[in-house]
């Protein structure tokens, strides 16, 4: 039997060659289709175009899999730290001890920001939303690092780049959201891990006192791992066609910022928030939300429930469950939101609606719940998201450029007007 696909239109027959990849996923070449027939492809929202070959993520959404590097995300949230992770998404393999120490250094030691970034952070208007500023942030941080602008994507200015972004993005969105609350910055504390660094510069007294508990900065290293990468999402494309066009790597990744803001990516974690306040302010019943949402008739949705790609569970959202429950027990949370939050849980679990369709939580049902327990603000959820996910962006924007990829330009099937004369402005 053929392994090659055939495609017939116009009585002429064309073999396409089939790609297929280590875990058996089965890819149509069709790279010669538009020289050879005339035609091209039409898939809007890429949902089944392969826009790439990667070795970074592997997802079997019916299995409900993730694999970073071929590590399962079970094992790597059981035994590893996020800055371990993110070195692994970055360079492929585990690091040795060695290794470890010299991509960790420069991020703990490169953390401050230039007193203008500082400047500049303080002047943002009251209520500047904070992706728009760490995606600012991350270009003005391009206009102090032209050095980095070539495009490295190997070797020690890659690294360079790719460590100054994971250093200062944590200190950009704590530095705002001091700023937000009127109070002075906290400087980096290199002594500190990347999560209880961050989180101490959000909401502890000074660099070097630390108060934050064990729990909490295991829970956020734990929410940065889970949230590293996610193959080829829209955040991902995004860094990954901005990066086709030869642009740095700061630039890449702000835009890739810009995209995981929307709602429909990387703010659903904030709208089960929403959800929940809204339940808990108007008094609403469960069984009578839980009826709207599985209402045809109704836009209401069950936010934080149902996934695009995992169709059995989403295994993120089993970890960060767990999770949930430990820090809610060191913190001797008593917030009605978490209370709303099980029993609603509990309630679509139940019901054959969710059960029927494999609606289950997924990652923003819990991450939302614990980023809030946490004290993040709730406008500062997809910053976090887009910390944890840069690691991921990297990694893409690198192996993009290594394949030598040529700029990023799909086609369209064009349906608007045939030629036309132009009429002078008096005359229509
Ligand atoms: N509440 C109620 N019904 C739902 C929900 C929900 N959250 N999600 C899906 N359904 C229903 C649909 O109405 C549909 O019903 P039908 O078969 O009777 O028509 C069925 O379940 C299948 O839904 P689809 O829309 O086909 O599922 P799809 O895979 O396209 O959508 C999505 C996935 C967008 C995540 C959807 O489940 C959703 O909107 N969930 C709420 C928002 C959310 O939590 N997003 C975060 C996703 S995780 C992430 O991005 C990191």
């Amino acid at each position: 039997m053929s392994e090659n696909a055939f495609i017939e239109y116009d009585g002429k027959k064309l073999e396409l060659e089939t790609m297929i990849g280590s875990e058996n996923e089965v890819g149509v070449d069709i790279t010669q289709l538009r020289a050879k027939t005339g035609m091209i492809t039409l898939d809007p929202g890429y949902g089944n175009t392969g826009s790439c070959t990667s070795d970074i993520t592997y997802i079997d959404g019916n299995k409900g899999i993730l694999r970073y590097r071929g590590y399962s995300i079970e094992e790597l949230a059981e035994k590893s730290t996020f800055l371990e992770s993110a070195f692994l998404t970055l360079y492929g393999h585990l690091p040795s001890q060695a290794e470890l120490d010299a991509f960790e250094a420069p991020i703990s030691a490169d953390a401050d920001l230039p007193q203008s970034m500082k400047d500049q952070i303080v002047a943002f208007p009251e209520g500047a939303p904070p992706m728009a500023v760490l995606s600012a942030m991350l270009n003005t941080l391009a206009c102090h690092e032209t050095d980095l602008l070539t495009i490295p994507h190997d070797g020690a200015e890659f690294d360079r780049a790719a460590g100054k972004i994971m250093a200062k993005s944590t200190t950009i969105a704590a530095a705002h959201y001091r700023a937000t609350q009127g109070l002075p910055f906290i400087a980096p504390n290199p002594k500190l891990s990347y999560s209880g660094n961050f989180l101490n510069m959000m909401f502890g007294q000074s660099a070097d006192t630390y108060e934050i508990l064990p729990e909490v900065e295991a829970a956020i290293d734990l929410f940065f791992i889970l949230h590293a990468d996610h193959e080829q999402n829209c955040s991902t494309s995004t860094v990954r066609m901005v990066g086709s066009s030869r642009a740095n790597l700061f630039s890449s990744v702000s835009a890739g910022v810009g995209a995981l803001w929307g709602p429909l990516h990387g703010g659903a974690n904030a709208a089960v928030i929403d959800m929940l306040e809204n339940i808990h302010t108007n008094g609403i019943k469960l069984s009578d939300y839980v009826d709207a949402a599985k209402d045809k008739n109704n836009d209401t949705k069950l936010m934080g429930f149902g996934h695009r790609v995992y169709k059995s569970f989403d295994p993120r959202a089993k970890i960060l469950k767990t999770q949930v429950d430990s820090v809610l027990a060191a913190l001797n949370i008593d917030d009605p939101l978490l209370d709303i939050a099980k029993e609603l849980e509990q309630v679509a679990l139940n019901d054959e609606y969710f059960v029927s369709r494999n609606l289950y939580p997924n990652v923003d049902f819990y991450s939302g719940i614990l980023l809030s327990a946490i004290g993040i603000p709730v406008s500062m959820f997809t910053v976090l998201f887009a910390i944890g996910r840069a690691p991921g962006w990297m990694a893409n924007w690198r192996e993009m450029l290594s394949h030598n990829q040529r700029i990023c330009r799909p086609r369209q099937v064009y349906t608007g007007a045939n030629l036309r004369s132009y009429v002078p402005v008096s005359e229509r």
